[in-house]
């Protein structure tokens, strides 16, 4: 289905048909620097099967709402929400408002937040339920170390972040993005990441997309869209400039188109 993602709506219903391309901000992006990659934008329509989100910091969603416009060519994704649903919880952010933002997307167990607010997957779980509840697509983030490759133990590692969605009955986007690839300027070989996404796709089944991320740039985007499995990017550092990023998601139309 082509630009569903912007179709809040209806029943979200991702499809490995599609190309995704989702740019991180993490916490890299200036309102003004935000402003601008907005209005330097030259994506004036949605593209059918090509579906460009960008998730920027808290505090920016609401104006990044307001600077997409109403033909909405990009998403919003916010980068984690709390695993509650309201109340006492000073300083975390809900689902609920999230979703009242127009936010329409949200990354769950990112590495960084895996590693820095020591994410348990029973509080993973819990944000898979509250953001289904809201109708926010989840986008699972699962990767492992340098040490746990180096070691032998990758699919032992991602066998067990999996786990969490034995429970899970929703719709979901993956992402894989080792963590030694994560702003470190190594990507994985063309090789590790066919074998590693033919093993997670084996492991879930389902149509659920599998997007690669980790110092994914303007050279090497293309091989890795062209790469068997992978049904799009999960980018950092490449998706801060309009340019660069949209130029990426024009090598994704041509995959789409070949
Ligand atoms: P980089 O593309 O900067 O390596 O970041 C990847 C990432 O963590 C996206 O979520």
């Amino acid at each position: 289905m082509a630009g569903w993602l912007r179709k809040q709506d209806v029943n979200l219903s991702p499809n490995r048909q599609s190309k995704y391309i989702f740019g991180n901000w993490k916490m890299s992006q200036s309102f003004e620097a935000m402003r601008s990659f907005f209005a330097d934008s030259t994506r004036q329509n949605v593209d059918p099967g090509l579906e460009m989100a960008i998730f920027p910091s808290f505090t920016h969603l609401g104006e990044a709402r307001k600077l997409v416009g109403p033909q909405k060519v990009y998403a919003i994704g916010a980068q984690d929400c709390s695993d509650e649903k309201n109340g006492a919880f000073t300083g975390e952010v809900s689902a609920q408002s999230l979703k009242e933002l127009g936010v329409c997307l949200c990354l769950v167990g990112h590495s960084e937040r895996r590693q820095r607010a020591n994410e348990t997957p029973q509080s993973l779980s819990k944000k898979l339920a509250v953001l289904q509840e809201c109708g926010i697509l989840p986008v699972f983030c699962i990767g492992e170390s340098r040490a746990e490759r180096e070691s032998g133990r990758v699919d032992e590692i991602l066998s067990s972040q999996l786990e969490v969605l034995k429970t899970y009955r929703g719709q979901l986007i993956l992402a894989y993005e080792p963590v030694w690839a994560i702003g470190t300027g190594l990507t994985a070989s063309a090789s590790q990441i066919q074998e590693t996404h033919a093993y997670i796709l084996k492991q879930l089944g389902g149509p659920w997309p599998l997007l690669y991320g980790g110092s994914v740039k303007l050279e090497n985007a293309q091989e890795i869209l062209g790469i068997e499995g992978v049904h799009g990017l999960l980018i950092g550092g490449a998706s801060l400039k309009v340019n660069v990023f949209e130029k990426i998601c024009g090598f994704a139309l041509e995959s789409l188109n070949r």
